[in-house]
Protein backbone atom coordinates (compact mmCIF):
# COMPACT_ATOMS: atom_id res chain seq x y z
CA UNK A 1 0.00 0.00 0.00
CA UNK A 2 1.07 3.72 -0.54
CA UNK A 3 0.41 6.36 2.24
CA UNK A 4 1.37 9.66 3.70
CA UNK A 5 2.05 10.51 7.15
CA UNK A 6 0.81 13.82 8.76
CA UNK A 7 2.02 15.20 11.75
CA UNK A 8 -0.25 17.40 13.68
CA UNK A 9 2.52 19.15 16.53
CA UNK A 10 -0.45 20.52 18.63
CA UNK A 11 -0.43 22.70 21.97
CA UNK A 12 -1.54 19.66 24.08
CA UNK A 13 -0.27 16.54 21.68
CA UNK A 14 1.66 15.81 18.71
CA UNK A 15 -0.59 13.56 16.08
CA UNK A 16 0.14 11.37 13.60
CA UNK A 17 -2.15 10.14 11.23
CA UNK A 18 -1.67 7.75 7.89
CA UNK A 19 -3.87 8.24 4.75
CA UNK A 20 -4.14 6.34 1.59
CA UNK A 21 -4.30 7.60 -2.46
CA UNK A 22 -8.94 7.95 -1.70
CA UNK A 23 -8.24 10.30 0.88
CA UNK A 24 -8.93 7.09 3.91
CA UNK A 25 -7.30 7.54 7.02
CA UNK A 26 -5.79 4.61 7.97
CA UNK A 27 -4.18 4.88 11.35
CA UNK A 28 -4.13 7.61 14.10
CA UNK A 29 -2.15 8.18 16.98
CA UNK A 30 -1.98 11.06 19.61
CA UNK A 31 1.02 11.24 21.92
CA UNK A 32 0.06 14.13 24.50
CA UNK A 33 2.44 16.53 27.01
CA UNK A 34 1.90 19.56 29.34
CA UNK A 35 2.90 23.27 29.03
CA UNK A 36 4.43 25.49 31.73
CA UNK A 37 2.77 28.61 33.06
CA UNK A 38 5.90 29.76 35.13
CA UNK A 39 4.25 33.39 35.75
CA UNK A 40 0.49 33.62 35.12
CA UNK A 41 -0.39 34.45 31.62
CA UNK A 42 2.79 33.08 30.38
CA UNK A 43 2.97 29.98 28.22
CA UNK A 44 5.89 27.92 27.74
CA UNK A 45 7.00 24.03 26.18
CA UNK A 46 10.34 22.53 25.65
CA UNK A 47 10.69 21.50 22.19
CA UNK A 48 12.13 17.90 23.20
CA UNK A 49 8.42 17.36 24.20
CA UNK A 50 7.16 17.92 20.44
CA UNK A 51 10.21 15.22 19.04
CA UNK A 52 9.29 12.97 21.35
CA UNK A 53 5.91 12.96 20.93
CA UNK A 54 6.34 12.86 17.04
CA UNK A 55 8.81 9.84 17.84
CA UNK A 56 5.90 7.95 19.52
CA UNK A 57 3.27 8.81 17.85
CA UNK A 58 4.54 7.64 14.34
CA UNK A 59 5.77 4.51 15.98
CA UNK A 60 2.22 3.49 17.44
CA UNK A 61 0.56 4.69 13.68
CA UNK A 62 2.68 1.86 12.43
CA UNK A 63 2.37 -0.38 14.79
CA UNK A 64 -1.19 -0.25 16.15
CA UNK A 65 -2.20 -0.36 12.34
CA UNK A 66 0.33 -2.73 11.55
CA UNK A 67 1.90 -0.49 8.97
CA UNK A 68 5.41 -0.74 7.75
CA UNK A 69 7.21 2.28 8.13
CA UNK A 70 8.30 2.00 4.05
CA UNK A 71 4.48 2.49 2.75
CA UNK A 72 4.77 6.13 4.06
CA UNK A 73 5.55 8.03 0.04
CA UNK A 74 5.80 11.50 2.23
CA UNK A 75 5.38 12.99 5.54
CA UNK A 76 3.52 16.53 5.94
CA UNK A 77 3.66 18.91 9.07
CA UNK A 78 1.69 21.38 10.35
CA UNK A 79 1.33 22.55 14.25
CA UNK A 80 0.53 25.25 16.57
CA UNK A 81 1.84 28.59 14.94
CA UNK A 82 3.75 31.39 16.51
CA UNK A 83 5.98 29.78 19.11
CA UNK A 84 9.25 30.66 19.51
CA UNK A 85 11.71 28.03 18.96
CA UNK A 86 15.34 29.56 19.85
CA UNK A 87 18.25 27.28 18.82
CA UNK A 88 21.85 27.62 18.81
CA UNK A 89 24.85 27.25 16.20
CA UNK A 90 24.58 23.11 17.22
CA UNK A 91 20.99 23.45 16.79
CA UNK A 92 20.32 22.67 20.49
CA UNK A 93 17.62 24.64 22.57
CA UNK A 94 18.49 27.82 24.33
CA UNK A 95 15.25 28.52 26.28
CA UNK A 96 11.78 26.49 26.09
CA UNK A 97 9.73 28.16 23.30
CA UNK A 98 6.94 30.86 24.17
CA UNK A 99 3.58 29.98 22.73
CA UNK A 100 1.03 31.23 20.98
CA UNK A 101 -1.04 31.86 24.03
CA UNK A 102 1.62 33.75 25.98
CA UNK A 103 0.44 37.10 27.28
CA UNK A 104 3.69 38.45 28.65
CA UNK A 105 4.45 40.60 25.57
CA UNK A 106 2.71 43.63 25.75
CA UNK A 107 5.07 46.09 26.03
CA UNK A 108 7.22 44.37 23.07
CA UNK A 109 3.85 45.09 20.76
CA UNK A 110 4.12 48.82 21.73
CA UNK A 111 7.96 48.86 21.06
CA UNK A 112 7.26 47.17 17.26
CA UNK A 113 4.70 49.80 16.74
CA UNK A 114 6.87 52.15 17.96
CA UNK A 115 10.08 50.93 15.72
CA UNK A 116 8.04 50.08 12.38
CA UNK A 117 5.31 52.22 12.55
CA UNK A 118 1.46 51.12 13.14
CA UNK A 119 0.51 51.79 9.76
CA UNK A 120 3.43 50.72 8.09
CA UNK A 121 3.60 47.01 10.11
CA UNK A 122 0.36 46.33 8.45
CA UNK A 123 0.92 47.89 5.26
CA UNK A 124 3.73 45.16 5.24
CA UNK A 125 2.95 42.16 7.30
CA UNK A 126 -1.18 42.64 7.30
CA UNK A 127 -1.15 42.30 11.13
CA UNK A 128 -0.58 44.74 14.25
CA UNK A 129 1.55 43.65 16.58
CA UNK A 130 -0.50 40.99 18.91
CA UNK A 131 0.96 39.52 22.18
CA UNK A 132 -0.19 35.65 20.41
CA UNK A 133 2.63 36.48 17.30
CA UNK A 134 6.36 35.33 17.15
CA UNK A 135 7.92 39.21 16.68
CA UNK A 136 7.41 40.30 19.90
CA UNK A 137 8.12 37.14 21.64
CA UNK A 138 11.89 37.60 20.14
CA UNK A 139 11.92 41.43 21.18
CA UNK A 140 11.20 39.83 24.76
CA UNK A 141 14.54 37.50 24.73
CA UNK A 142 16.52 39.97 23.24
CA UNK A 143 15.35 42.95 25.99
CA UNK A 144 15.01 39.94 29.09
CA UNK A 145 17.14 37.23 28.44
CA UNK A 146 20.35 39.22 26.34
CA UNK A 147 22.59 36.25 27.05
CA UNK A 148 20.41 34.04 25.35
CA UNK A 149 19.34 36.07 22.77
CA UNK A 150 23.43 36.07 22.00
CA UNK A 151 23.12 32.71 21.59
CA UNK A 152 20.65 31.97 19.14
CA UNK A 153 22.02 31.34 15.43
CA UNK A 154 18.60 29.55 14.52
CA UNK A 155 14.36 30.71 14.82
CA UNK A 156 11.79 28.28 14.15
CA UNK A 157 8.27 27.57 14.44
CA UNK A 158 7.38 24.41 16.40
CA UNK A 159 6.63 22.35 14.18
CA UNK A 160 9.70 22.51 11.96
CA UNK A 161 11.49 21.89 14.83
CA UNK A 162 10.41 18.43 13.78
CA UNK A 163 10.98 19.06 10.85
CA UNK A 164 14.72 19.71 11.75
CA UNK A 165 14.82 16.38 13.80
CA UNK A 166 13.40 14.58 10.67
CA UNK A 167 15.75 15.83 7.90
CA UNK A 168 18.06 18.28 9.04
CA UNK A 169 16.56 21.41 7.54
CA UNK A 170 16.26 24.88 8.93
CA UNK A 171 12.97 25.63 7.03
CA UNK A 172 9.35 27.25 7.19
CA UNK A 173 6.51 27.16 4.95
CA UNK A 174 4.82 30.63 4.21
CA UNK A 175 1.79 30.38 6.24
CA UNK A 176 3.50 29.37 9.37
CA UNK A 177 5.63 32.14 8.40
CA UNK A 178 3.49 34.98 8.20
CA UNK A 179 2.26 34.33 11.32
CA UNK A 180 5.36 35.50 12.66
CA UNK A 181 4.59 39.01 11.53
CA UNK A 182 8.42 39.58 10.25
CA UNK A 183 7.02 38.26 6.67
CA UNK A 184 6.30 40.76 3.67
CA UNK A 185 2.34 39.45 2.98
CA UNK A 186 2.22 40.06 -0.93
CA UNK A 187 6.17 38.80 -1.57
CA UNK A 188 5.78 35.63 0.72
CA UNK A 189 9.11 35.80 2.80
CA UNK A 190 10.41 37.77 5.25
CA UNK A 191 10.49 41.28 5.15
CA UNK A 192 14.09 42.80 5.28
CA UNK A 193 12.64 45.95 6.49
CA UNK A 194 10.88 44.97 9.16
CA UNK A 195 13.89 41.98 10.41
CA UNK A 196 16.45 44.92 10.42
CA UNK A 197 14.12 47.10 12.18
CA UNK A 198 13.39 44.36 14.97
CA UNK A 199 17.48 43.68 15.09
CA UNK A 200 16.98 40.39 14.06
CA UNK A 201 19.59 39.06 11.55
CA UNK A 202 17.68 37.56 8.17
CA UNK A 203 20.54 34.62 8.50
CA UNK A 204 18.97 33.04 11.59
CA UNK A 205 15.57 32.63 10.34
CA UNK A 206 14.55 29.58 8.08
CA UNK A 207 14.39 29.08 3.95
CA UNK A 208 10.21 30.09 3.48
CA UNK A 209 8.41 27.47 1.20
CA UNK A 210 4.92 27.35 -0.57
CA UNK A 211 2.81 24.69 1.72
CA UNK A 212 3.29 21.17 -0.69
CA UNK A 213 7.23 22.15 -1.58
CA UNK A 214 9.46 19.58 -0.34
CA UNK A 215 11.63 20.99 2.25
CA UNK A 216 14.42 18.11 1.73
CA UNK A 217 14.11 14.21 3.00
CA UNK A 218 14.44 12.01 6.39
CA UNK A 219 18.06 11.84 7.39
CA UNK A 220 19.41 8.80 9.00
CA UNK A 221 18.95 10.53 12.45
CA UNK A 222 15.55 10.82 11.48
CA UNK A 223 14.94 7.67 10.19
CA UNK A 224 16.98 5.59 13.28
CA UNK A 225 14.34 7.66 15.50
CA UNK A 226 11.04 7.12 13.48
CA UNK A 227 11.78 4.06 11.71
CA UNK A 228 10.59 6.20 8.68
CA UNK A 229 13.23 5.39 5.19
CA UNK A 230 15.82 7.94 4.93
CA UNK A 231 15.44 9.53 1.60
CA UNK A 232 11.38 9.98 2.20
CA UNK A 233 10.15 13.88 0.98
CA UNK A 234 9.32 16.02 3.89
CA UNK A 235 7.10 18.40 2.63
CA UNK A 236 6.67 22.22 3.98
CA UNK A 237 2.72 21.55 5.40
CA UNK A 238 1.35 24.42 6.91
CA UNK A 239 0.17 26.10 10.41
CA UNK A 240 -2.52 24.39 12.19
CA UNK A 241 -5.30 26.74 10.73
CA UNK A 242 -4.45 26.90 7.17
CA UNK A 243 -3.44 23.38 7.39
CA UNK A 244 -6.58 22.50 8.86
CA UNK A 245 -8.56 24.99 6.10
CA UNK A 246 -7.45 22.24 3.54
CA UNK A 247 -8.27 19.34 5.61
CA UNK A 248 -11.99 20.55 5.64
CA UNK A 249 -11.21 21.60 1.99
CA UNK A 250 -11.71 25.66 2.81
CA UNK A 251 -9.53 26.53 -0.19
CA UNK A 252 -11.68 29.01 -1.90
CA UNK A 253 -13.05 32.39 -0.51
CA UNK A 254 -16.95 31.76 0.17
CA UNK A 255 -16.03 28.52 2.03
CA UNK A 256 -15.00 29.41 5.75
CA UNK A 257 -13.05 27.14 7.91
CA UNK A 258 -14.48 27.57 11.32
CA UNK A 259 -12.51 25.62 14.53
CA UNK A 260 -13.99 25.39 17.97
CA UNK A 261 -11.26 24.10 19.95
CA UNK A 262 -9.72 25.63 23.01
CA UNK A 263 -9.65 28.58 20.74
CA UNK A 264 -12.04 29.32 17.86
CA UNK A 265 -11.24 30.39 15.01
CA UNK A 266 -12.75 31.53 11.28
CA UNK A 267 -11.03 31.22 8.89
CA UNK A 268 -11.28 32.84 4.91
CA UNK A 269 -9.71 32.32 2.00
CA UNK A 270 -8.68 35.51 -0.36
CA UNK A 271 -7.25 35.26 -3.89
CA UNK A 272 -4.77 37.77 -2.70
CA UNK A 273 -3.26 39.68 0.26
CA UNK A 274 -6.55 41.18 1.42
CA UNK A 275 -5.93 43.01 4.74
CA UNK A 276 -8.48 44.59 7.30
CA UNK A 277 -6.89 48.17 7.82
CA UNK A 278 -6.84 48.37 11.44
CA UNK A 279 -5.73 45.05 11.50
CA UNK A 280 -8.03 43.36 13.70
CA UNK A 281 -8.18 40.63 11.87
CA UNK A 282 -5.11 38.45 11.56
CA UNK A 283 -4.10 38.32 7.53
CA UNK A 284 -1.40 35.05 6.42
CA UNK A 285 -0.32 33.34 3.44
CA UNK A 286 -2.69 30.33 2.98
CA UNK A 287 -1.07 27.09 2.53
CA UNK A 288 -1.87 27.10 -0.92
CA UNK A 289 0.51 28.66 -2.96
CA UNK A 290 -1.09 31.96 -4.50
CA UNK A 291 -3.91 32.38 -2.15
CA UNK A 292 -4.11 34.23 1.04
CA UNK A 293 -6.46 34.16 4.18
CA UNK A 294 -8.10 36.45 6.87
CA UNK A 295 -8.80 35.02 10.37
CA UNK A 296 -10.34 35.94 13.33
CA UNK A 297 -9.00 34.11 16.82
CA UNK A 298 -10.45 34.17 19.90
CA UNK A 299 -8.80 32.87 22.66
CA UNK A 300 -11.62 30.54 24.73
CA UNK A 301 -13.78 28.66 22.85
CA UNK A 302 -14.33 25.44 23.78
CA UNK A 303 -12.01 26.10 26.73
CA UNK A 304 -14.82 28.25 27.49
CA UNK A 305 -16.92 25.43 28.38
CA UNK A 306 -14.34 23.23 29.68
CA UNK A 307 -13.64 26.08 32.25
CA UNK A 308 -17.80 25.77 33.39
CA UNK A 309 -17.84 22.49 34.06
CA UNK A 310 -14.50 22.39 35.55
CA UNK A 311 -15.43 25.26 38.05
CA UNK A 312 -18.76 24.77 38.60
CA UNK A 313 -19.83 20.86 37.26
CA UNK A 314 -17.25 18.50 37.47
CA UNK A 315 -19.53 15.61 38.46
CA UNK A 316 -21.03 16.30 34.64
CA UNK A 317 -19.41 15.03 31.27
CA UNK A 318 -19.78 17.66 28.75
CA UNK A 319 -22.57 15.63 26.62
CA UNK A 320 -24.85 16.28 30.42
CA UNK A 321 -23.82 19.57 30.20
CA UNK A 322 -24.86 20.38 26.95
CA UNK A 323 -27.69 18.54 27.56
CA UNK A 324 -28.55 21.00 29.99
CA UNK A 325 -28.07 24.01 27.97
CA UNK A 326 -30.25 22.29 25.44
CA UNK A 327 -33.45 22.32 28.09
CA UNK A 328 -33.37 26.42 28.03
CA UNK A 329 -34.36 28.19 24.79
CA UNK A 330 -32.07 30.26 22.32
CA UNK A 331 -31.26 33.44 24.38
CA UNK A 332 -30.73 31.71 27.62
CA UNK A 333 -33.37 33.81 28.92
CA UNK A 334 -31.41 36.83 28.95
CA UNK A 335 -28.00 35.72 30.06
CA UNK A 336 -24.89 36.52 28.48
CA UNK A 337 -21.31 35.24 28.56
CA UNK A 338 -18.35 37.49 27.27
CA UNK A 339 -16.04 34.58 26.83
CA UNK A 340 -12.80 36.25 27.21
CA UNK A 341 -11.24 34.05 30.10
CA UNK A 342 -7.97 34.36 29.14
CA UNK A 343 -7.87 37.67 27.12
CA UNK A 344 -8.84 38.38 23.91
CA UNK A 345 -6.92 38.82 20.31
CA UNK A 346 -9.94 39.22 17.93
CA UNK A 347 -12.05 41.48 17.72
CA UNK A 348 -10.71 43.14 21.18
CA UNK A 349 -6.64 42.83 21.11
CA UNK A 350 -6.76 42.56 24.87
CA UNK A 351 -4.64 40.66 26.98
CA UNK A 352 -6.49 42.42 29.95
CA UNK A 353 -10.17 41.11 28.52
CA UNK A 354 -11.47 39.11 31.26
CA UNK A 355 -14.95 36.46 30.91
CA UNK A 356 -17.90 38.11 32.41
CA UNK A 357 -21.74 36.78 32.52
CA UNK A 358 -24.18 39.32 32.37
CA UNK A 359 -28.01 39.58 32.84
CA UNK A 360 -28.13 37.23 36.19
CA UNK A 361 -31.20 36.98 37.58
CA UNK A 362 -32.65 34.43 40.29
CA UNK A 363 -34.48 32.49 37.14
CA UNK A 364 -30.70 31.01 36.08
CA UNK A 365 -29.12 27.89 36.45
CA UNK A 366 -26.68 26.09 35.27
CA UNK A 367 -28.15 25.24 32.39
CA UNK A 368 -28.91 28.63 31.24
CA UNK A 369 -24.54 29.11 32.19
CA UNK A 370 -23.88 26.82 29.71
CA UNK A 371 -26.15 27.58 26.87
CA UNK A 372 -24.65 31.50 27.32
CA UNK A 373 -21.58 30.07 27.26
CA UNK A 374 -22.31 28.33 23.58
CA UNK A 375 -24.05 31.34 22.75
CA UNK A 376 -21.20 33.94 23.63
CA UNK A 377 -18.88 31.98 22.00
CA UNK A 378 -20.59 32.10 19.11
CA UNK A 379 -21.17 35.69 19.23
CA UNK A 380 -17.38 35.87 19.62
CA UNK A 381 -16.64 34.33 16.50
CA UNK A 382 -19.38 36.05 14.39
CA UNK A 383 -17.44 39.35 15.51
CA UNK A 384 -14.25 37.79 13.73
CA UNK A 385 -16.38 36.69 10.88
CA UNK A 386 -17.76 40.32 10.49
CA UNK A 387 -14.71 41.99 10.55
CA UNK A 388 -13.90 40.22 7.50
CA UNK A 389 -16.65 40.57 5.66
CA UNK A 390 -16.97 44.59 6.16
CA UNK A 391 -12.88 44.15 4.48
CA UNK A 392 -14.51 42.74 1.33
CA UNK A 393 -14.92 39.26 1.64
CA UNK A 394 -17.85 37.54 0.43
CA UNK A 395 -20.38 36.22 3.17
CA UNK A 396 -19.58 32.77 3.41
CA UNK A 397 -21.55 30.15 1.33
CA UNK A 398 -20.84 27.65 3.87
CA UNK A 399 -19.12 27.03 7.03
CA UNK A 400 -17.14 23.90 7.45
CA UNK A 401 -16.79 23.18 11.05
CA UNK A 402 -14.42 21.34 13.00
CA UNK A 403 -12.94 21.00 16.66
CA UNK A 404 -14.44 19.11 19.75
CA UNK A 405 -16.73 21.80 20.11
CA UNK A 406 -18.59 21.07 16.53
CA UNK A 407 -19.09 17.56 17.82
CA UNK A 408 -22.35 18.68 20.03
CA UNK A 409 -25.62 19.39 17.34
CA UNK A 410 -27.03 21.91 19.50
CA UNK A 411 -23.61 23.76 19.17
CA UNK A 412 -24.07 23.27 15.55
CA UNK A 413 -27.28 24.56 15.53
CA UNK A 414 -26.49 27.89 17.53
CA UNK A 415 -23.02 28.40 15.32
CA UNK A 416 -25.71 27.98 12.33
CA UNK A 417 -28.09 30.39 13.24
CA UNK A 418 -25.32 33.13 15.17
CA UNK A 419 -23.46 33.20 12.02
CA UNK A 420 -26.78 33.25 9.86
CA UNK A 421 -25.35 30.51 7.65
CA UNK A 422 -25.05 27.30 6.38
CA UNK A 423 -22.94 24.94 8.99
CA UNK A 424 -21.27 21.54 7.33
CA UNK A 425 -19.08 19.07 8.76
CA UNK A 426 -16.10 16.96 6.67
CA UNK A 427 -15.54 13.18 6.83
CA UNK A 428 -12.45 13.20 8.75
CA UNK A 429 -11.63 14.71 12.23
CA UNK A 430 -8.18 14.99 11.91
CA UNK A 431 -7.83 18.12 10.79
CA UNK A 432 -4.73 20.07 10.69
CA UNK A 433 -3.23 16.74 10.37
CA UNK A 434 -5.79 15.73 7.50
CA UNK A 435 -4.71 18.69 5.72
CA UNK A 436 -0.99 18.21 5.96
CA UNK A 437 -1.57 14.93 4.84
CA UNK A 438 -3.42 15.97 2.20
CA UNK A 439 -0.31 18.54 1.09
CA UNK A 440 1.86 15.76 1.41
CA UNK A 441 0.00 14.00 -1.66
CA UNK A 442 1.20 16.50 -3.89
CA UNK A 443 4.89 15.46 -2.31
CA UNK A 444 4.13 11.78 -2.88
CA UNK A 445 3.06 13.05 -6.60
CA UNK A 446 -0.32 11.52 -6.21
CA UNK A 447 -2.10 14.49 -7.32
CA UNK A 448 -0.69 17.91 -9.25
CA UNK A 449 -2.52 20.66 -7.11
CA UNK A 450 -4.29 21.29 -3.65
CA UNK A 451 -7.38 21.66 -5.61
CA UNK A 452 -7.40 18.29 -6.79
CA UNK A 453 -6.07 16.80 -3.75
CA UNK A 454 -9.26 18.31 -2.11
CA UNK A 455 -11.53 17.35 -4.32
CA UNK A 456 -10.62 13.75 -4.37
CA UNK A 457 -10.41 13.54 -0.57
CA UNK A 458 -12.57 15.75 1.28
CA UNK A 459 -16.43 14.55 2.05
CA UNK A 460 -18.67 17.33 3.22
CA UNK A 461 -22.03 17.36 4.67
CA UNK A 462 -23.92 19.64 5.63
CA UNK A 463 -25.54 19.63 9.29
CA UNK A 464 -27.55 22.65 10.48
CA UNK A 465 -29.04 25.26 8.99
CA UNK A 466 -30.36 28.77 10.04
CA UNK A 467 -33.54 28.64 11.58
CA UNK A 468 -36.42 31.81 12.97
CA UNK A 469 -33.80 31.86 15.90
CA UNK A 470 -31.49 34.07 13.80
CA UNK A 471 -33.70 37.27 14.75
CA UNK A 472 -33.62 37.02 18.44
CA UNK A 473 -29.69 35.49 18.12
CA UNK A 474 -29.09 39.09 15.65
CA UNK A 475 -30.84 41.16 18.60
CA UNK A 476 -28.76 38.99 21.35
CA UNK A 477 -25.82 39.71 19.69
CA UNK A 478 -25.99 43.95 19.41
CA UNK A 479 -26.22 43.57 23.34
CA UNK A 480 -23.06 41.48 23.31
CA UNK A 481 -20.92 43.62 21.11
CA UNK A 482 -21.96 46.65 23.28
CA UNK A 483 -20.65 44.93 26.56
CA UNK A 484 -16.83 44.75 25.78
CA UNK A 485 -16.73 48.73 25.51
CA UNK A 486 -18.72 49.26 28.58
CA UNK A 487 -16.35 46.58 30.76
CA UNK A 488 -13.37 47.14 29.21
CA UNK A 489 -12.33 49.85 31.97
CA UNK A 490 -13.35 47.75 34.74
CA UNK A 491 -11.24 44.98 33.38
CA UNK A 492 -8.08 47.26 33.18
CA UNK A 493 -8.64 48.33 36.37
CA UNK A 494 -8.91 44.98 37.56
C1 LIG B 1 -3.54 30.81 15.30
C2 LIG B 1 -3.26 30.43 16.70
C3 LIG B 1 -3.74 29.16 17.21
C4 LIG B 1 -2.59 28.25 17.40
C5 LIG B 1 -3.13 27.05 18.15
O1 LIG B 1 -3.21 32.14 15.03
O2 LIG B 1 -2.64 31.13 17.45
O3 LIG B 1 -4.66 28.58 16.37
O4 LIG B 1 -2.01 27.99 16.18
O5 LIG B 1 -2.67 25.88 17.79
Amino acid sequence: MSLVLGIDVSTTATKAVLVDPEGQVIATASSSYGYETPQPMWSEQSPGLWWEGAIDAIQRAFTESGTPPEEIEAVGLTGQMHGSVLLDEAGEVVRPAILWNDQRTGPECDEIRRRVGRERLIEITGNDALTGFTAPKLLWVQTHEPDNWARVRHVLLPKDYVRRRLSGDYAVDVADGSGTILFDLEARTWSPEILETLDVPAGIMPTTHEGPDITGTIDDEGAAATGLLAGTPVIAGGGDQSANAVGVGAIDPGVVALSLGTSGVVFATTNGPAVEPEGRVHAFCHAVPDRWHMMGVMLSAAGSLRWLRDAVAPQLTFEELVAAAADVPAGSDGLIFLPYLTGERTPHPDPLARGAFVGLTIQHDLRHLARAVMEGVAHGLRDGLDLMVDAGLPSPVQIRASGGGTRSPLWRQILADVLDSEIAVVGTEEGAAYGASLLASLGAGWSGTVDEAVQRAVEVEPVAQPSADRELYARAHARFDALYPALAPTFHSI
